[in-house]
């Protein structure tokens, strides 16, 4: 049942190229510029005459939902707030009949996602669902939405449903800046290209499998990590953190690049591990910078890389490629060697990394 893996949470990861691509299947031809998706095109009027889409969800989802922010707001100029499910319900939120509110869940039965969509649609809102589970509680209780079509995620820690998610909202945010007029329609067919190269590529980062592990074995036993990234991916290194705690139960950190001066500098020394997402776009020259401070006082840089890169990997202790890509859609290849990391760490410290403790699937209590 696991494939050959010795977990499902490594099956999950390397299902990647496979899941994206069942996720765009049939809903993209980029010979014929067309994205399709019915829960889209039946509400076309609704997404386009929203003052603003809000995004609910939790954990990983959430960090979706934040890379989705940076894409719907470039492609389709549309104003996005991401919000934690179980904040957002509790706080008198203001909404209205002109919000379009995306929820995503991975299990479509997380509690506080399903109480704030129900709180949305009281208020008027349009509630849209980006789910793993077909049939859940949350497809069921949407307006309308789109599955990721991931296939079956049994690893706690979730890796597929986090790159598919990324990759409907991706279509989602393509399809309404299409009809918007806010991208060209050579960069609409341009990002449908590259999109479909995305398996591809995910292949080939998860070839670094072997180096990630090398370097999961010389810091397994860090007590802290801190993990870096700047734009798109921000949230990466919000969910490479995310991973690493659930399953290796190492403290870890994720946070905007240019943050670190303003206060997580003061943490490090020779015995801290940072893992700086450094692709080649994306304020590559602002990151390089970061990466000469933590050098300077010493942190051990894992940088995470476009491939052929030099100068990261002239500054950092170890760098991994990822391939060229798009800056919008570089999350898809930057978590790959990330979610490796957190496996590899977890095995080594002989953690349960598919059911780790305190935590589960679906989080049904609020
Ligand atoms: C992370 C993880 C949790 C879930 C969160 C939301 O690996 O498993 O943080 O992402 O509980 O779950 P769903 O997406 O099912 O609503």
């Amino acid at each position: 049942e696991k494939g050959g893996f010795d977990h499902f949470m490594l099956k999950e990861i390397y299902e990647q190229p496979s899941a994206i691509q069942d996720t765009f299947r049939g809903r993209m031809l980029p010979k014929d510029a067309i994205i399709k998706m019915a829960g889209v095109e039946d509400n076309m009027k609704t997404f386009l005459n929203a003052d603003r889409i809000i995004v609910v969800a939790c954990g990983t989802s959430w960090h979706a939902g934040l890379v989705s922010e940076y894409i719907f707001e470039n492609l389709a100029r549309i104003p996005v707030e991401v919000e934690y499910a179980s904040e957002f319900r509790y706080r008198n939120p203001v909404i209205t009949d002109k919000d379009v509110v995306i929820a995503i869940s991975q299990s479509g039965e997380t509690a506080d996602t399903l109480a704030a969509i129900k709180l949305a649609k009281s208020k008027g809102a349009f509630v849209f669902g980006v789910c793993n589970v077909v049939g859940s509680s949350i497809a069921r209780e949407t307006d309308a939405g789109a599955y990721t079509h991931a296939g079956p995620e049994i690893g706690v820690a979730s890796t597929k449903a986090f790159t598919t998610q990324i990759t409907v909202l991706t279509l989602i945010a393509l399809r309404l800046a299409r009809a918007k007029g806010t991208i060209t329609s050579t960069e609409f067919r341009h990002h449908m290209i590259e999109l479909e190269l995305i398996p591809e590529k995910v292949k080939k980062a998860l070839e670094s499998d072997d180096y990630v592990r090398s370097i999961a074995e010389i810091y397994k036993d860090a007590s802290n990590f801190l993990y870096l990234g700047r734009g798109y991916n921000f949230p990466v290194a919000l969910e490479g953190a995310l991973k690493l705690k659930e399953i290796s139960y190492i403290h870890a950190e994720g946070y905007p690049a240019a943050e670190m001066k303003h206060g997580p500098i003061a943490l490090i020394d020779e015995n801290m591990p940072i893992v700086v997402i450094a692709t080649r776009k994306g304020h590559y020259d602002k990151v390089v910078s970061n990466i000469e401070e933590i050098k300077s006082r010493s942190g051990k840089i894992i940088g995470i890389v476009t491939e052929g890169d030099t100068t990261v990997k002239k500054l950092a202790d170890h760098v991994i490629e990822v391939p060229e890509s798009l800056e919008l859609l570089s999350p898809l290849l930057t978590t790959i060697p990330l979610q490796l990391l957190s496996y590899h760490i977890a095995v080594m410290l002989d953690k349960n990394v598919d059911q780790p403790r305190n935590l589960a699937k679906s989080v049904t209590v609020e």
